[in-house]
């Protein structure tokens, strides 16, 4: 199978999100790796999606899940090479799956060969103009310059001596300390960001996922500011905000717009950026990188209210810049949605992650069923559909990682007062036994629970209820059904119930409640139904439903797809 030529492949793409050192392990060596995607790719096929996007391969020490690259232009020797990337992006390419990497232009590491010349040389050097070196506030310059708080440390300025410097600045990182931001105001950083996205772009890569990219810009002139409020915007005009999602940052997509319209199909991307709705649809127009991450679901309950308010304000968002809207409900940042779903929602989830999930029950049942029927639900949509690893195996959130095994910088460096996102970044199960439930010969490099046996994908393959099938299938039907990027709402009378319609007759009904919806009634006999997230024949209904037959109803928390005839 060939990749089609068509520049608007991406506009409603199913996109498999893979964290490259959990998915598998070649060479035992715990970490996942390249060869491993590699040999997978019959998985991955067998999932029908358009395209994969691969988390940070880089070399990194992991000071932040490798979201610290020491080189943006090679793969980590842990991880492979680059013949094996080449190797890995032909095999994906031959079964019609397309690439997506990840750019991290905020920060480099603290190992970057730039920031090692940078702590090396003299204060005003052009070394240390690549990042945000400042002098200190107080007497001997023992203050940082401004209050700019990291997101993984109290402040976003260390003092250089803390990474060997012999001077007395601080350098600004917005991350982890192993995380120095760039100077985006220095041309040559931008030279070399467009000359990296072509390296990518001209070995075939078809996208690229943009970290943080809000942030690039910020109001360096001198004197530096104080924040007001974090994330600030209290008393500037949107735009003008110190640190984000600034207007001046703009100019750095169009640039790449320019590089990336030079391909044939022209290359792709996507910003996580996170800004109201109205802005955010800018860093999506055509004349920059085409698509925004839509997080909004991510903050959203499993209510039908939440879901559409959300989605009406994606799809006008993203219409009013010629783009499509992107769907996600989770990824390598956030808990995952089966266990978020089965929590109460007045529950305040990070105090009850830190206690292990001790402190409120979690119904892993309903959660479970609200995830996949809220999967369901997304890949109906018009836009994009994003899927991170694990997602369909319907995998819950893991809770017990020992404290000494933790790995992530928001536990390391926030007072360990949030354990943060290695419960969903823990080694995938391949199969229900054996050594790391055959992510590798070895030990995964995050403990896995003894509940993967459970959810492995051997176990789900041979399942015809499990979510990997669910999954399987909806994937597949999705891709044949994909209709005009257009949506119409049907009353239903609930306000548990949310109903949609695609140009051709695809609808789409879930149920958001508790109770059963009889939708077989209200469509009439010529419905044709197409696929459920759980089976629609619980025995359960006979019991509430009497004589009407067991199909004709929608359980709590499912999606079912039918078509109509137009
Ligand atoms: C967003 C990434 O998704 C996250 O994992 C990372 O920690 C930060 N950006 C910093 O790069």
């Amino acid at each position: 199978m060939g990749l089609s030529l068509d520049k608007d492949w991406w506009r409603q793409a199913a996109i498999y999100q893979i964290y490259p050192r959990s998915f598998k392990d070649s060479n035992g060596d715990g970490l996942g790796d390249i060869k491993g995607i590699t040999s997978k790719i019959d998985y991955l096929s067998s999932l029908s999606i358009d395209a994969v996007w691969l988390s940070p391969f880089y070399p990194s020490a992991l000071a932040d899940g490798g979201y610290d690259v020491d080189d943006y232009r090679d793969v980590d020797p842990k991880l492979g090479t680059l013949a094996d990337f080449d190797e890995m992006l032909l095999k994906l390419h031959e079964v019609g799956i397309r690439v997506f990497v990840d750019i991290v232009p905020n920060h480099s590491s603290n190992r970057h060969i730039w920031f090692q010349e940078a702590i090396a040389s003299e204060p005003g050097s052009a070394a240390r103009n690549r990042y945000i070196f400042r002098n200190g506030k107080g007497a001997n310059g023992e203050l940082p310059p401004t209050n700019w708080p990291s997101h993984f440390a109290p402040s976003a300025w260390s003092h250089e001596s803390t990474q060997g410097g012999k001077g007395n600045q601080w350098y600004c990182h917005m991350f982890a300390p192993e995380q120095p931001d760039f100077n985006w105001d220095n041309r040559e950083v931008h030279d070399e960001f467009l000359s990296t996205l072509k390296f990518w772009a001209d070995r075939g890569v078809d996208g690229f996922r943009i970290d943080v990219a809000h942030m690039l810009k910020k109001d360096l002139s001198e004197p530096l500011q104080d924040q007001d409020k974090y994330p600030g915007l209290t008393n500037r005009k949107p735009g003008q905000d110190i640190l984000f999602d600034r207007d001046d940052v703009h100019e750095i997509y169009k640039e790449w717009r320019l590089l990336f319209d030079t391909y044939n199909p022209p290359r792709v991307a996507v910003a996580e950026a996170y800004a109201p709705a109205e802005r955010l649809a800018r860093y999506a127009s055509p004349e920059e990188l085409g698509q925004a991450f839509n997080f909004e679901l991510l903050e959203a309950n499993f209510n039908a209210q939440e879901f559409k308010t959300v989605i009406d304000r994606g799809l006008a968002a993203a219409k009013s810049q010629g783009s499509s809207s992107t769907w996600t409900i989770n990824n390598h940042d956030q808990m995952r949605p089966a266990t978020k779903y089965g929590l109460n929602p007045t529950v305040d989830r990070l105090r009850w992650k830190n206690s292990g999930g001790t402190t409120h029950p979690l119904d892993e049942v309903s959660g479970l069923n609200a995830a996949i029927a809220a999967s369901m639900l997304i890949m109906a949509l018009p836009g994009c559909t994003y899927i991170y690893q694990g997602e369909e195996l319907g995998l819950f959130e893991v809770l017990n990682i020992p404290e000494d095994q933790i790995q992530d910088p928001q536990y390391l460096r926030n007072n360990k007062a949030d354990k943060g996102r290695d419960g969903c970044r823990v080694p995938l199960p391949w199969t229900s036994s054996g050594s790391s439930f055959g992510f590798g010969d070895g030990k995964a490099h995050l403990p896995q629970p003894q509940w993967f046996a459970e959810k492995s994908i051997e176990k789900e393959s041979h399942d015809s209820k499990s979510p990997l099938s669910i999954f399987r299938t909806a994937l597949k039907l999705r891709s044949q059904l994909i209709a005009p990027e257009e949506l119409t709402w049907h009353e239903t009378g609930n306000k548990h119930i949310l109903h949609f319609s695609r140009p051709n007759g695809w609808h789409c009904i879930t149920n958001f409640g508790g109770g059963y919806y009889d939708f077989m009634g209200l469509l009439g006999e010529k419905a044709e139904i197409l696929h459920s997230s759980q089976p629609l024949t619980e025995a359960g209904l006979y019991l509430i439903h009497g004589q009407i037959s067991a199909a004709d109803s929608l359980p709590p928390a499912t999606t079912v797809w039918l078509r109509l005839p137009q």
